[in-house]
């Protein structure tokens, strides 16, 4: 089955996956994960099994970050042709958890390296070792993949004159090699002037001054990108990334003729990501699916599309019964939510809330509308010293809340 390729969705991975995507129909991914994010809004944007896995990572534990991206790694496996390899982004904090859920769900046989990405940026430590590397985990699905081994090389060899165990000589053209015989007499020439084949790349990460830099923090290099898509697919392949920042791998990718799809949570890195693509030469008008509306088209919808809308985003269930009154929803099913499609609401809208989540025993809940006169802060700070506790969230914060969360992810 085929997939709509060159087009970028936004959305959490593992639903965009699930709804779009048939089994089998993209030749190579990388993902190239998350490790924190910026609490102050990422608790209206994510599902309740996220915000525990970051509040736990934030205190050193990582046992619902392995189930987090176990779901979504699952899913890439699904997707990714028998033929296809994933490219698996990590730090050191995370890879080894990491390493033992893509052996799970991959196949411990289906491993075949651990690159070590080294770079010479950072800061220096007077206590441990400066931190130098980033971990890129390569699995492929059978024993059957692609390896264009001619653009997997990395550096000539060494021409000095020891041969370690091997014997050194010119050939007819003059070209440098090395001959090393097997125990069964058979001999192997390699030639000293040809790139090596390994797994520590010496790459160094996007330069301040370079024109290619598109602002998002966790930008990775093309040349990363370029070795990993030359090597693994081929021209009119598909190559999938799953959380792909400010879309350096799809760049990559259209620059490599192969087709492309990219997949982020975040809407401000779909933005940067349509930018950079439309300023690509053959490349008229990027799709992105699923972005979230604009103010002035949230100000069109009808009101109860309005309020579906609003809960659909901040994951939060709609009230059906009629007990609920003065409540629109529910966040993660539990803190009452008022929804208001209004600029300027006021004082009163406060109160009555108030007096809803007294019916319902509850302490906390948050009004969202465009804007809030001084009137209803007032009443939030008397409400405060009442015991209740009522968050005001203006519409705008609410679409700016994942371009705060994503900057400042690492
Ligand atoms: C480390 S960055 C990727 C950087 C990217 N490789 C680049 O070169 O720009 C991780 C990305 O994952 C996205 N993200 C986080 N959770 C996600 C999810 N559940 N589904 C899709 N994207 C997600 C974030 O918005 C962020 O842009």
């Amino acid at each position: 089955m085929k997939t709509a390729t060159n087009l970028i969705y936004r959305g959490d991975c593992h639903s965009v996956l699930k709804r779009n995507f048939p089994e089998n129909c993209v030749n190579l991914i990388y993902m190239d994960p998350p490790f924190s994010f910026n609490p102050k809004y990422a608790k209206l944007w994510y599902d309740k099994e996220t915000l525990q896995m970051f509040e736990e990572i934030r205190k050193g534990s990582v046992k619902h970050y392995t189930a987090w991206i176990s779901k979504r790694i699952e899913q890439a496996h699904r997707v990714l042709k028998n033929t296809g390899s994933i490219y698996l982004h990590c730090d050191w904090k995370f890879g080894h958890y990491i390493k033992v859920e893509m052996d799970n769900i991959f196949g411990k046989n289906n491993f075949q390296d651990e690159i070590i990405w080294h770079y010479s940026v950072g800061g220096k430590s007077q206590k441990r070792w400066g931190r130098k590397h980033d971990t890129i985990f390569f699995y492929t699905k059978s024993k059957k993949w692609t390896f264009n081994k001619k653009h997997a090389k990395v550096e000539p060899r060494k021409t000095g004159s020891k041969s370690f165990g091997g014997r050194i000589g010119t050939d007819e053209n003059g070209r440098p090699y090395q001959d090393k015989i097997a125990k069964s007499g058979k001999i192997y020439r390699y030639y000293l002037d040809e790139g090596r084949i390994h797994d520590v790349w010496e790459i160094q990460p996007i330069q301040s001054q370079d024109k290619k830099r598109t602002g998002y923090f966790t930008q990775k290099p093309d040349e990363l990108l370029e070795r990993i898509i030359k090597v693994s697919s081929n021209p009119k392949d598909i190559v999938l990334d799953l959380m792909c920042g400010c879309g350096t791998t799809l760049a990559v990718s259209h620059s490599l003729r192969r087709q492309w799809i990219g997949i982020d949570i975040s809407s401000q890195a779909c933005e940067v990501i349509k930018q950079r693509m439309e300023g690509l030469e053959g490349i008229n008008k990027v799709e992105i699916r699923g972005l979230p509306l604009t103010i002035k088209d949230l100000k069109k919808l009808g009101g109860f599309e309005f309020e579906d809308y609003i809960c659909d985003m901040t994951n939060s269930v709609k009230t059906k019964h009629t007990s609920d009154k003065g409540i629109d929803g529910y966040h993660l099913g539990e803190t009452p939510l008022q929804i208001k499609q209004q600029e300027r609401v006021g004082r009163k809208v406060v109160d009555e809330f108030e007096t809803a989540l007294r019916r319902k025993n509850k302490n906390h809940g948050n009004i969202i509308a465009f804007s809030f006169t001084k009137g209803a802060y007032e009443e939030t700070a008397r409400a405060r010293d009442d015991g209740l506790d009522i968050e005001l969230i203006k519409m705008s914060e609410l679409i700016k809340a994942d371009y705060d969360l994503e900057t400042l992810l690492e």
